[in-house]
């Protein structure tokens, strides 16, 4: 089924990457699985001239290597795949540029009878995107939001700024130029199919939602773990850190989803309007609080399973006595009606023990003094009333599991907590499709709900730039440290120790 009208998809910064790695090979996908709407273009941009040949030939090695399906070249399909796509050289402050492109796109239109639907792809470095935007509309690429022929949007990649002022400012210029309806900013995490059931699981489901609220939740986690260094990404990463690259956006809308009332439809606008109220609720970081509410830390060199990771400080393009945190704990509070004295602990680092994310729903304990009795009489290892636990995995082995307490059979009452879980590979035979494959299929549909709105990043980086405050004013406490190959430093367990509570052992 071939999905959309006809679409001529132009890829900005295609030398780079990401387009090798995931664009390409989930564009390839959607063509395999014939998603993609039928003389569908790629054109890829980037500075180096090269032949649309040589293009061709770059992006086969890049899907032969990373597509999902593993395809063999000249398998059914492939090189019409690649007869799409074409190449063009520019630069990005160069209006010649642009001109040449928009010659490229009128001639690929005329051959193949497509009517101008235009979706922009800018997976360039950030500093890019409103040059890019702006001469684009200059150049007259830019469809008016009221044709009826013809459409244009724009996908933009992260990083959305680099604090609150800045994200205002690229805000601000890009909607110089574009509407805010022709305006895709990407968060991969929501194209990642775990994610996107967060909203199935709770809004499809009568039996949760009446729990979800301050009255039977104690607390939230959100564990996301990555078992990678910064490796060759220092360059960017020195500049950004854990709260920018993984908080500001991944996590805070992991938050959102889990913290949103029930929107009123699935459209993008209904879904993030609910998104944005939560987000507009996250407390503050107040001065002086940094250290209450906020855990950093540093990796020190160790071993990710065969691999000896050096000190950060000593990894490639790390500045001299960089303080910029390869780890971030939060306590984070909405003050809102459902949540009010609810406490989500949200954690995330470089070099952990494992890669996993998890949300973790701990609902509050019944009243102990039913069965406190056995613990008295010594039968019990101290387990025995373990609170109920909702574990939403987002990745990786998929799953959703149910910790409830179970009587051990015997004459005593003796709890023991036990686990319903439903492991997506075990229900679903099919391979999950990769986040870009949604994400790209959804913007050639005009299907927004995936995507971040202007509100969305606003309201993120109102309350992190609080985060990143309290940690500028406090520059004389050395950063805290963990070992690479661990779960962090040792005050993330302080963090919710101070409040009576665990982590949960993932
Ligand atoms: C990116 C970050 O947005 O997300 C990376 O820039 C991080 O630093 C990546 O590694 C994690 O994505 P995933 O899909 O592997 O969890």
């Amino acid at each position: 089924m071939n999905n959309g009208k006809p679409t001529t998809i132009v890829i900005f910064g295609a030398s780079g990457d990401l387009t090798k790695r995931k664009l390409l090979p989930a564009l390839f996908e959607l063509s395999r699985e014939g998603l993609l709407p039928s003389q569908t273009r790629i054109v890829g941009f980037a500075r180096r001239e090269k032949s649309h040949e040589q293009f061709r030939r770059e992006m086969q090695e890049g899907v032969l290597q990373f597509a999902r399906s593993k395809p063999q070249s000249g398998a059914a399909g492939f090189d019409d795949f690649f007869a799409g796509l074409y190449y063009h050289a520019g630069t990005y402050d160069d209006p010649e540029s642009f001109a040449g492109l928009n010659s490229l796109l009128q001639e690929l239109d005329k051959a193949s009878g497509v009517t101008g639907n235009r979706l922009f792809y800018l997976s360039t470095p950030p500093s890019l995107f409103f040059p890019i935007i702006s001469k684009l509309g200059a150049a007259d690429l830019i469809a008016d939001i009221h044709a009826e022929e013809s459409w244009s949007r724009v996908i933009i990649e992260k990083p959305f700024g680099r604090d609150l002022a800045s994200a205002r400012k690229l805000n601000r210029d890009i909607l110089s130029v574009l509407h805010e309806s022709q305006v895709y900013r990407i968060d991969h995490y929501l194209g990642k199919e775990t994610v996107q059931n967060i909203m199935a699981f709770r809004f499809g489901n009568s039996i949760f939602e009446p729990l979800w609220n301050r009255r039977y939740i104690d607390h939230v986690q959100i564990t996301v773990g990555e078992a990678v260094s910064v490796g060759s990404r220092a360059g960017y990463y020195d500049r950004s850190g854990a709260v920018r690259d993984m908080v500001q956006n991944h996590i805070l809308q992991l938050v959102a989803l889990v913290g949103m009332e029930p929107p009123a439809s699935f459209a993008g606008n209904a879904v993030r309007d609910e998104k944005v109220k939560v987000l507009s609720s996250l407390r503050p970081v107040a001065a002086g609080e940094g250290n209450q509410l906020t855990v950093r830390g540093q990796y020190k060199g160790g071993k990710l399973g065969d691999n000896v990771i050096p000190d950060y400080l000593s990894e490639p393009d790390v500045s001299d006595g960089s303080r910029t945190e390869t780890y971030a704990a939060l306590k984070l509070y909405l003050d809102n009606w459902r949540w009010s004295g609810v406490p989500f602990y949200v954690r995330t680092g470089k070099a952990l023990a494992k890669r996993i994310s998890e949300i973790t729903i701990q609902f509050r304990q019944p009243p102990l003094v039913l069965f406190g009795h056995a613990e008295h009489e010594g039968h019990v290892d101290g387990d025995h009333m373990q609170p109920n636990l909702l574990s939403l995995r987002v990745q990786p082995n998929e799953s959703i599991r149910l910790q409830f307490g179970l009587k051990v059979p015997g004459s005593r009452m003796i709890l023991q907590p036990n686990e319903m879980d439903f492991c997506y590979s075990d229900v679903f035979h099919t391979e999950q499709p990769e986040a870009y494959e949604r994400l790209i299929l959804d913007a050639i549909l005009g299907e927004s709900t995936l995507f971040i709105r202007d509100d969305e990043v606003d309201a993120a980086w109102r309350y992190v730039d609080t985060v990143l405050n309290a940690w500028q004013e406090d520059s004389s406490t050395p950063i805290g440290t963990y070992e690479a190959g661990s779960w962090g430093p040792a005050a993330v367990d302080r963090l919710l120790a101070k409040d009576g509570r665990k982590w949960i052992n993932l």
